[in-house]
């Protein structure tokens, strides 16, 4: 039998203990790779390992880590192993119209979601023939008034990508851009509200339905496979941009 691409490779997810992350390691878990979980929180990240175990019967490594604390991500990449795939899922931003989200919340979203990734990047080893793979958003290219800073943050992580896709080269650089995809993202909404966004949604959308964490796993292996791929955005919003 032909054996998986990433069968025994070093795969780290950074914000894997939940949404797109614990779904992109369950993936590159379930094709034989070797897969380490990374995000703030410990006990989040052992249920994640804990449920992929039992999912895809593969051990996931876990390990704590901050992306906001430059001290905390320099010295966990000083002693950490050489990766073959690192996937940056990670990052918190606080929505709001610019003129009335607090200044300190504005930083606070750049420095977790962009400044996160900018600082993954500049310390993770990655093989040569290996990747990294950003996640950004479809508001960067369709902006909404009322968040007007997550546009911008996900336009800085495309071009950041693009940037380090030379930088950083053999070793590739992509962005994958989802549009409203059901994760754990929206667990802050109550039920009445996050059930009205989807059915509104599914009304404007063109594929008629949300997201799921699949559709954008899929585009995320996509990407670490396809040797030719570096400096691209993969956008994945079911039509949002358009409609
Ligand atoms: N879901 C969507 O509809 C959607 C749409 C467009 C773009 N996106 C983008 O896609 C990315 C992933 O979204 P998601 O839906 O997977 O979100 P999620 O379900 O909220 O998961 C976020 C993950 O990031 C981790 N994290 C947050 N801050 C961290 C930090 N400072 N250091 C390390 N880990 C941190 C969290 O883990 P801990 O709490 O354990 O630290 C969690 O594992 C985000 O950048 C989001 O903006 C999502």
């Amino acid at each position: 039998m032909e054996s998986s691409l990433f069968q025994d490779k070093a795969v780290l997810i950074v914000g894997g203990s939940a949404g797109l992350g614990a779904a992109t390691a369950r993936s590159f878990a379930a094709q034989g790779a070797r897969v380490t979980i990374a995000s703030r929180n410990a006990a989040k990240l052992d249920v994640c390992a804990r449920q992929i175990a039992a999912d895809v019967n593969a051990q996931v490594t876990t390990t704590v880590l901050d992306i906001t604390d430059d001290a905390f991500v320099e010295r966990y990449f000083a002693n950490a192993p050489v990766y073959d795939h690192v996937v940056v899922t990670a990052g918190e931003t606080p929505m709001g119209p610019a003129r009335s989200l607090p200044l300190c919340e504005a930083y606070a979203a750049m420095n977790s979601k962009f400044w996160g990734a900018y600082r993954v990047a500049r310390a993770v080893q990655i093989r040569e023939g290996g990747s990294l793979t950003l996640v950004s958003g479809f508001l960067s290219v369709r902006p909404r008034k009322t968040s007007v800073l997550q546009g911008a943050i996900n336009a800085a992580l495309e071009a950041l990508a693009r940037g380090l896709a030379l930088e950083l080269s053999p070793v590739r650089v992509n962005t994958v851009s989802p549009g409203l995809i059901a994760t754990s993202l929206w667990s802050n909404l109550d039920e009445v509200a996050r059930t009205r966004m989807y059915a509104d949604a599914e009304a404007r959308l063109p594929v008629r339905r949300v997201g799921q964490a699949e559709d954008v796993t899929n585009a995320i292996l996509y990407l670490a496979s396809t040797g030719y791929a570096t400096g691209s955005t993969v956008l994945l919003d079911g039509g949002a941009a358009l409609a």
